[in-house]
């Protein structure tokens, strides 16, 4: 391993290529069709990197507006005219019209890789390699979603008859979606909810995370040229001066968040008419790995690795606590320990780069802390280098004799920490996933169908996706992406996401001659937008 305190460099000897150009003018929002410049008080964006000229706080990447309530519910207004109770020019336009407008703005994005990739190093701390990863796995998803569309507008431009009632079923938007995503994809999963949102006619606020704002910025322009005003609308703040606010004004008709369980129900509290509220929500997991006596432990390890420590273990996918047969356990932590011991440690841009800053300030100090509890109450650090740490800078550690008593154990780490724990039966990891808060996923890994299978059954009904000898993760993202418990409010996927975002409506007649003229002639003089047979191809 490097020394850690080597790792940062002077910024005049980063090569240019890797240095956001934007970073001058952010400070730019985009409300009710006006891509305006932000003259008020801004809020300073600190890298998680820092240069060897910055040695008490990372780099000042760039700075973004500081709203308060005034702008937060003019942004509202926006949102709420230009949906103009369904009556607005995007929730009326027909679907070709929308996709014509995504596909506008799908052209523009594609320009702006290079700088959201700079942006999601600096502000973030993701990898370049993951950083264009997530950039065209969006564009990608936005790809698939007006796919998905086509298809069920398709399937909904027939006419259904059953028992005298001629009916024709189409998906309506549903009004004003307030989106927030999380840090630490801060494009893809706000883009996740807010892609299928607009395309299906809702009108949007979105508010950034809480770090990776400025990325989003280069897609200001595109949103301003690709979808009439008001359309989309940006809140930048802090969450009591600009989220409250929207929220009580009960305004909102659609939540999407991802992140915490805990200001998820804070958000909903906020809204004075719940039962109009629907909340799309990511929320916290602690997804288990169970690795069976018989388990292939190269695989296990592979995987193991992948699951808890891709992009510093910050995933709600990652892999957050291992259950290991005491048969196997001593290979797998020797073969573990090997594995982690060789991963680089390094600035986001260089090549085979896989751990690099932690981009929540507090982090290294809470990782440190859960280990020194986990410790003094029995557990080991296995690697050498494991916790070793330098401003933002943390390396793996993997933490043995894990138990109950440590905080560790049900707490989402959300970062490069491994705590293994060693089982005799099968049911003490299956005890920990039904009396844990989260849902989510499981990984079990083994050879025994019999095992799997029986695993299999009991896993199903306690979390929504179980991963045979594979890392726990989201994607294909055509796959449904859920939770049960704490961890998820509503499934997301192209297909699913659609749907979560609209809702069936449907124009309905008795089967009479003179129903049956009137529809016909709206439908063949192309006079509703809704009630029509029109294909999209
Ligand atoms: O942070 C949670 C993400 O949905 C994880 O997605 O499994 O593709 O990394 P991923």
């Amino acid at each position: 391993m490097q020394y850690l305190e080597k790792i940062f460099q002077p910024y005049g000897s980063i090569p240019e290529n890797f240095i956001p150009q934007t970073a001058k003018f952010t400070s730019k929002y985009l409300i009710n069709g006006k891509l305006g410049e932000w003259h008020g008080d801004l809020h300073q964006v600190i890298s998680p990197i820092f240069t060897t000229e910055d040695e008490e706080h990372g780099h000042i990447v760039g700075a973004y507006p500081k709203m308060g309530t005034t702008e937060a519910l003019a942004a509202l207004e926006a949102a709420v005219k230009a949906y103009n109770h369904g009556y607005g020019e995007w929730p009326s336009m027909s679907i070709g019209e929308r996709i014509n407008c995504m596909k506008k703005f799908i052209f523009m994005m594609k320009q702006q890789r290079e700088e959201i990739a700079r942006l999601l190093m600096w502000e973030i701390g993701k990898s370049l390699t993951d950083s264009y990863k997530e950039f065209d796995r969006t564009i990608e998803y936005i790809k698939d979603t007006i796919e998905a569309l086509k298809d069920l507008d398709r399937n909904s431009s027939r006419f259904t008859i059953s028992e005298g009632i001629l009916a024709q079923i189409r998906r309506a938007p549903l009004g004003v979606v307030l989106c927030m995503g999380p840090f630490n994809y801060p494009l893809n999963e706000t883009f996740t909810t807010l892609i299928p949102a607009l395309i299906m006619g809702n009108t949007i606020l979105f508010k950034p995370p809480k770090l990776g704002v400025l990325l989003l910025t280069p897609l200001l322009n595109a949103f301003h040229e690709a979808f009439p005003a008001g359309v989309v609308n940006t809140i930048y703040g802090r969450g009591k001066e600009v989220i409250t606010p929207i929220m009580e004004s009960g305004k909102v008709d659609v939540l999407a968040f991802i992140g915490s369980s805990k200001v998820a129900d804070l958000l909903k509290k906020e809204h004075p008419h719940p039962h109009r509220l629907k909340c799309v929500l990511g929320l916290d997991a602690k997804n288990p790995a169970i690795i069976l006596k018989d388990a292939d432990i190269d695989t296990a390890v592979k995987e193991t690795l992948l699951g808890s420590l891709s992009f510093n273990g910050q995933r709600c996918t990652a892999l957050k606590i291992i259950f290991v047969h005491e048969s196997i356990v001593e290979t797998y932590l020797k073969k573990l320990s090997e594995a982690v011991e060789n991963l680089k440690i390094g600035l986001p841009w260089e090549d085979g780069v896989n751990i690099t800053p932690l981009a929540e300030a507090g982090k290294p100090d809470y990782l440190a802390e859960l280990i020194s509890d986990a410790v003094s109450k029995g557990a080991s650090i296995v690697n050498p280098n494991g916790g070793k740490r330098y401003k933002s800078l943390f390396f793996p550690a993997i933490l043995r004799n894990v138990n109950d008593s440590m905080n560790i154990y049900r707490e989402e780490q959300f970062g490069p920490v491994i705590p293994v724990v060693t089982f005799k039966n099968v049911n003490e990891p299956l005890n920990y996933v039904i009396g844990s808060n989260y849902g989510q996923q499981a990984s079990i890994f083994g050879k025994d169908s019999g095992q799997i299978a029986h695993l299999i059954d009991i896993l199903v009904n306690q979390v929504c996706r179980v991963n045979i000898n594979a890392q726990c993760q989201r994607g294909p993202d055509i796959f449904p992406f859920t939770g049960r418990k704490d961890s998820a409010e509503g499934t997301l996927s192209v297909s699913d996401a659609l749907r979560v975002f609209s809702i069936r409506t449907l124009v309905a007649t008795k089967e009479t001659d003179l129903n049956k003229s009137i529809l016909t002639e709206i439908v063949k003089d192309n006079k509703s937008k809704f009630l029509n047979t029109d294909f999209i191809f």
